[in-house]
């Protein structure tokens, strides 16, 4: 199915303003934006208008219970000039999956795809050209019912913007163990990318940083034992030539960036582990002399190398950058599928495509 979508192009882009050498990950965004309500159980007045603010109700529910979802994205550009998503439809699925969580409706895969490649087309000049820089894509969905109530709420909107961004973390990163404080519980919403899983963590991640750690390291929440993820990425550990990373167990975000991570792995031969990971285990290989790298991953860092944990017992140094072949390689493979330096054998890049999914021009 194809959906009518109205365009109105924005008559002064602000691209020029834009030194694509110096982008800070998230303060700049492009020339347009998508939009759509849901009403009446539909998706209705599908348009990609000039990106500015919006009014929103002082009693839209959003505001006041958090309903609302988002996904992070990348689109780049290969040598020939050509923009490329990576695994866009394993987006728009977690997207409903989080939707599901929260009780929100369904995004039809073929709206959220079409919606996205029409994006992109729009603003693909707005896409960095350097490998490792990208045009960010945020998906997003939030209850927009008018309502000082607590129920699920009966409209919704969704929005893509865009941006140019670079790296999410410039540096490798020290994480603090986190014992006081959890993100998630097996049964809570630590699945969803929803946006109060964000909100909670805020607190943990400013109490670390006062003691000079840029992010936490989770823990699970009964024993706080088992490491879940590392800040808003999933975290791997390489111990003794072996890759290891905590098993999805209800509480860790499924993430597509963690996913392609072991599939490349996997098809190179390494020994991949997805188990539960226990801080015990670290201690004891770093002690050992096994602990040889630690990452996170997400859209939005790649992989990001972690340079120190800290707890309260202990604080565990890793090795120098230039010892850590695991994390180069997947940073590499990732930047390099995503510019086309990397030939796609698994069918995971998408070129924007101007032709199938054409929008209509509604003028
Ligand atoms: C991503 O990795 O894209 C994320 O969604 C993390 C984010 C909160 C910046």
């Amino acid at each position: 199915m194809k959906y009518s979508i109205r365009i109105e192009k924005s008559t002064s882009s602000r691209l020029s303003q834009i030194d694509f050498n110096n982008i800070p990950f998230g303060r700049t965004f492009s020339d347009h934006l998508f939009a759509a309500d849901y009403k009446n159980g539909e998706w209705t007045d599908l348009r990609i208008v000039p990106f500015e603010p919006f009014l929103i109700h002082p009693g839209s529910m959003v505001l006041h219970y958090g309903q609302s979802i988002f996904e992070g994205m990348k689109a780049s550009k290969n040598q020939d000039g050509q923009a490329m998503l990576l695994r866009p439809e394993m987006h728009a699925r977690r997207f409903n999956l989080s939707a599901a969580r929260m009780s929100m409706p369904d995004v039809p895969e073929a709206l959220f795809l079409q919606a996205l490649h029409a994006i992109v087309s729009i603003d693909s000049d707005w896409i960095p050209p350097q490998e490792g820089s990208a045009l960010y894509l945020r998906p997003l969905m939030f209850a927009n019912d008018e309502f000082i109530g607590v129920h699920s709420s009966e409209n919704y909107r969704f929005l893509i913007m865009t941006g140019p961004v670079g790296p999410y973390y410039p540096k490798p990163i020290r994480l603090w163990a986190e014992r006081q404080y959890v993100r998630a519980v097996k049964g809570g919403t630590g699945e969803a990318k929803a946006a109060g899983n964000y909100a909670g963590s805020l607190l943990p991640a400013k109490l670390a940083a006062q003691k000079g750690f840029d992010q936490v390291m989770w823990m699970d929440a009964h024993e706080f034992k088992y490491i879940q993820e590392a800040g808003t990425m999933n975290i791997f550990f390489v111990i003794d030539g072996k890759v290891v990373t905590p098993a999805t167990d209800g509480a860790i975000l499924k993430g597509i960036t963690r996913d392609s991570i072991l599939h490349i792995l996997k098809d190179k031969g390494y020994t991949v582990e997805e188990r539960p990971v226990s801080i015990d285990e670290i201690i004891a290989a770093y002690y050992a002399g096994t602990l040889q790298e630690a990452f996170g991953t997400g859209t939005a860092a790649i992989v990001s190398h972690i340079a120190e944990i800290g707890s309260d017992e202990l604080l565990m140094q890793l090795p120098p950058i230039d010892q850590r072949p695991v994390g180069e390689l997947i940073k590499s493979e990732i930047n390099g599928l995503r510019s086309g330096r990397i030939v796609d054998t698994r069918g995971w890049v998408v070129p924007v495509d101007g032709g199938r999914w054409t929008v209509d021009d509604g003028r």
